[in-house]
């Protein structure tokens, strides 16, 4: 199959394009598009036969569940049995926006999309191309992040190109995406809702627009024995080629450690990455030193992990050493993922 790459900066004002673009998933095509958060890999959320290539075309086990993405609070209705308070109050609060909602199902949403289960997650993007090609393509896009499964989420097109060239109809290229991390999740179908994935709608913010809001026990550690509630979670995601150990504690004992594994990596030959912040990078010898900015700038790494992360990929690193991200907020969506790129190996000096 031959990729149509669309970009979008110069062109989003020709309605054609996105009409096309909405044709295509309207006749049960897949057109990867541009969100704030990352890259999707789109098609109709009510088309079962279109949620079935998604899978196929990201290589990805069909039980895990895709998200479906609308462009207005009306759209919502038609897809879940009803509409609770907490979600009208989230919208209001964060949508369109970096925030998806679990609810029940309605039976216009097929199990292929939902990976079997009877909730469905729902997510209205802030992205301009976003919310009008939703609009083109009928109202109701299954997307999940545009990667190959297993590789970091695509943050701007020309990954999306690496993975899926040849596997879909079209790719809208809007640029690189503002945030760089998956959308926030939260399960409203439990008391108090529960937060399946951080992102950057933190748990304070959700707390002050909901009162209680728990966390799901597996985001930060892989041992507590429970399964995430979010079956994509379960998955080794975002994982780099080389092997990755994130480093923790007092900055200059780590920064001392780190040296000492590179040295060590150096002479057993292996091609050496670390990803630190603007205050320590250049104390590091490794041969892809990677900074994610200032330490103090949780949406900065947030915005450049992932990029980071395939950068190491294609220059064929083999070993990765990572600087620790403990803190609040954002801090906790970037931890999340790069616990879950280094598949939890930590140490702490
Ligand atoms: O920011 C985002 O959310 C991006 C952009 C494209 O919108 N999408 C994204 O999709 O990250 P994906 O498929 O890579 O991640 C969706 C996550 C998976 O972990 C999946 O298991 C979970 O959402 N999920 C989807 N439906 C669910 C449901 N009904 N119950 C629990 N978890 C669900
Ligand atoms: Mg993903």
């Amino acid at each position: 199959m031959d990729t149509k790459i669309i970009r979008m900066e110069e062109q989003h004002k020709d309605g054609a394009l996105i009409r096309e673009a909405g044709e295509i998933i309207r006749a049960g095509g897949l057109v990867a598009f541009p969100t704030e958060t990352v890259y999707g890999l789109g098609g109709d959320a009510l088309n079962p036969a279109s949620s079935r290539k998604i899978y196929e075309a990201k290589g990805r086990p069909s039980d895990n569940p895709l998200i479906v993405h609308i462009a207005d609070m009306e759209s919502l209705a038609a897809i879940v049995k009803s509409v609770p308070e907490t979600a009208k109050k989230l919208a209001e609060a964060f949508w369109p926006g970096p925030l998806t909602m679990i609810l029940e199902k309605s039976d216009r949403v097929p199990r292929e999309t939902t990976g079997g289960l009877d909730t469905v997650a729902v997510r209205m993007p802030s992205d301009a191309v976003a919310l009008s090609f939703i609009r083109a393509a009928g109202g109701y896009v299954a997307a999940p992040s545009a990667n190959r499964s297993g590789r970091p989420s695509p943050t701007c097109a020309s990954y999306v190109v690496q993975d899926l060239d040849g596997r879909i109809e079209m790719i809208l290229d809007g640029g690189d995406a503002t945030l760089g991390l998956e959308s926030t999740i939260v399960d409203l179908t439990v008391e108090p809702p529960v937060i399946l994935r951080p992102g950057f709608i933190t748990g304070e913010m959700l707390r002050c627009t909901l009162g209680q809001v728990d966390e799901d026990e597996t985001l930060f550690s892989s041992g507590s024995g429970q399964a995430p509630k979010a079956p994509g979670m379960k998955y080794r995601h975002y994982a780099p080629k080389g092997e990755l150990v994130i480093v923790r504690g007092a900055a200059e004992a780590v920064t001392a450690y780190i040296g000492g594994r590179l040295a060590e990596g150096r002479r057993n030959r292996k091609k050496t990455g670390v990803i630190a912040t603007d205050e320590t990078v250049d104390k590091y010898k490794a041969d892809v030193p990677r900074s994610v900015g200032k330490r103090t700038d949780a949406a900065a790494a947030a915005k450049g992990l992932y990029r980071i992360l395939r950068e190491f990929d294609d220059e064929g690193v083999e070993l990765i050493y990572s600087e620790s991200f403990d803190g609040e907020g954002v801090s906790q969506a970037v931890m999340n993922r790069l616990l879950k790129a280094a598949g939890h190996k930590v140490i702490n000096v």
